[in-house]
């Protein structure tokens, strides 16, 4: 037996949704939080996703006392935890477990656990993870898939990033928060996750100055002390409800929003003739028929996020025309357009791109979540489409949007789950 999510599509939605607590703010922060050596950590706003669950597992298996209190607040205590092999199954199930690397590095100066897992998006490999731990003095050892990682002490760097990678930046700035003197991430990665586990750390006694800009500055300090934080809202969800009210509703407000975050997805949806209202926290989104074809290139923050050229890709194959998807991020990131030219979506293929030619029509069909964002575009497509869409493996789903289905029902949508042999 297997669960999946069913649509029926055709329904006009409206009425207003409200954006949890960023995923990837959330990944980081839980396991930031260990960094505080004496007092409790307590996290407001976290999403109700398996992620969470996993990394909690993982905390536990430290001896880290977690107490997930309703109303979306996590209670950390890391005070007398232990820094054991981090070899839980639950490492395999994110990728985000590597963010355990930087923080018991930095608290213990050494590490030993397994590779951590997550979506398959092509190579992704952490070499700018462990280049980081280098530069701060750390040896590393890798053999039958764990990593021991440790040094007799870590001393602030110049490091600079290839690439900038979120990974990256926010594992070096959790290992560099004890390190002797100053650390500066040159190149860094400026997404809104990282300031948001900036301000954490700061909060709990860190020295970090410039999260948000491509250069970095961690002056280490001796201790971290536990501190009260509220995640910052989900702009990848925000911006899949976005999408999703542009495909299939007459009028939705979408709630507890940063607009400043998604400038990139409101201009380009502005282009395309999206009858939008923004305002200081929320997103009013008309439907609309006379939809524009646009040209889509994906690129670190500010630019096009990669994590939203999944779920907009349905949405094109109602514009008028050709429009382009270009990924500069993950170049093999375009499963979900098998899945949709199942549904009858128009789309070609080639190299690091996709070439969308519209308007066609979807029709409903058995289809399969191959990662997160591919299972989001399958939802937005499966709402577009005439008759019922069946998705398969939608645990990828569930590792990272609250409720997707549920909320879609308060919103009209005919969506439910079933168990299929
Ligand atoms: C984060 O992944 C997000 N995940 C991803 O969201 C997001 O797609 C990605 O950033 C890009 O915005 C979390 O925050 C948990 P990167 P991350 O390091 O940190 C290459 C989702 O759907 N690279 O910025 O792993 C890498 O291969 C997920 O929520 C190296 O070459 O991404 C990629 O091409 C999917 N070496 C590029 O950099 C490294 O050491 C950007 O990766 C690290 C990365």
């Amino acid at each position: 037996m297997e669960e999946v999510i069913k649509i029926e599509g055709g329904q006009k939605l409206k009425g207003s949704v409200r954006i949890s607590g960023s995923k990837n703010a959330t990944v980081a922060l839980i396991p930031a939080s260990i960094l505080a050596t004496k007092g409790k950590v307590n996290i407001f706003g976290v999403p109700n996703i398996s992620d969470v669950g996993h990394l909690s597992q993982l905390l536990r298996s430290l001896n880290v006392d977690v107490i997930q209190h309703d109303n979306e607040h996590l209670e950390i205590d890391p005070s007398v935890m232990v820094n054991i092999a981090l070899d839980h199954p639950a490492v395999t199930k994110l990728r985000a477990s590597y963010y355990f690397m930087g923080a018991l590095l930095g608290r213990y100066k050494q590490v030993n656990m397994k590779m951590p897992g997550g979506c398959y998006l092509g190579p992704r490999p952490i070499d700018l993870h462990l280049k980081g731990f280098e530069a701060l003095g750390a040896q590393i050892e890798y053999s039958q898939g764990s990593y021991k990682i440790f040094a007799k002490e870590l001393i602030g760097a110049k490091i600079y990033l290839d690439i900038p990678s979120v990974g990256a930046t926010i594992n070096i700035m959790m290992a560099a928060v004890f390190a002797k003197g100053r650390t500066s991430i040159e190149n860094a990665a400026k997404e809104p996750e990282i300031i948001d586990v900036a301000t954490m750390l700061n909060k709990m006694g860190a020295q970090i100055r410039g999260a948000g800009t491509n250069i970095i500055t961690i002056d280490g300090v001796e201790e971290l002390v536990g501190c009260t934080h509220e995640i910052i809202p989900d702009r990848i969800e925000a911006g899949t409800f976005i999408v999703i009210a542009a495909a299939a509703a007459d009028e939705m407000v979408i709630e507890n929003v940063i607009p400043h975050h998604l400038e990139a997805l409101l201009s380009k949806l502005e282009e395309m003739g999206v009858p939008m209202t923004i305002e200081i926290d929320k997103v009013t989104v008309r439907g609309s028929d006379h939809l524009k074809d646009v040209d889509i290139q994906t690129m670190p923050y500010p630019g096009f996020p990669t994590d939203l050229q999944q779920p907009l890709t349905p949405l094109l194959t109602r514009a008028n025309g050709e429009s382009t998807v270009k990924e500069t991020i993950y170049i093999e990131r375009f499963k979900h357009c098998i899945e949709l030219q199942r549904m009858g979506a128009n789309i070609n293929i080639i190299p690091a791109s996709a070439i969308i030619h519209g308007p066609s029509r979807l029709y409903g069909d058995k289809v399969t979540a191959t990662d997160l964002r591919c299972g989001a575009s399958l939802v937005v497509a499966g709402l577009m489409a005439e008759g019922v869409t069946e998705i398969h493996d939608i645990y990828h789903i569930d590792r990272g949007y609250e409720n997707l289905d549920g909320k879609l029902r308060d919103l009209g949508a005919n969506i439910w789950r079933e168990n299929v042999e």
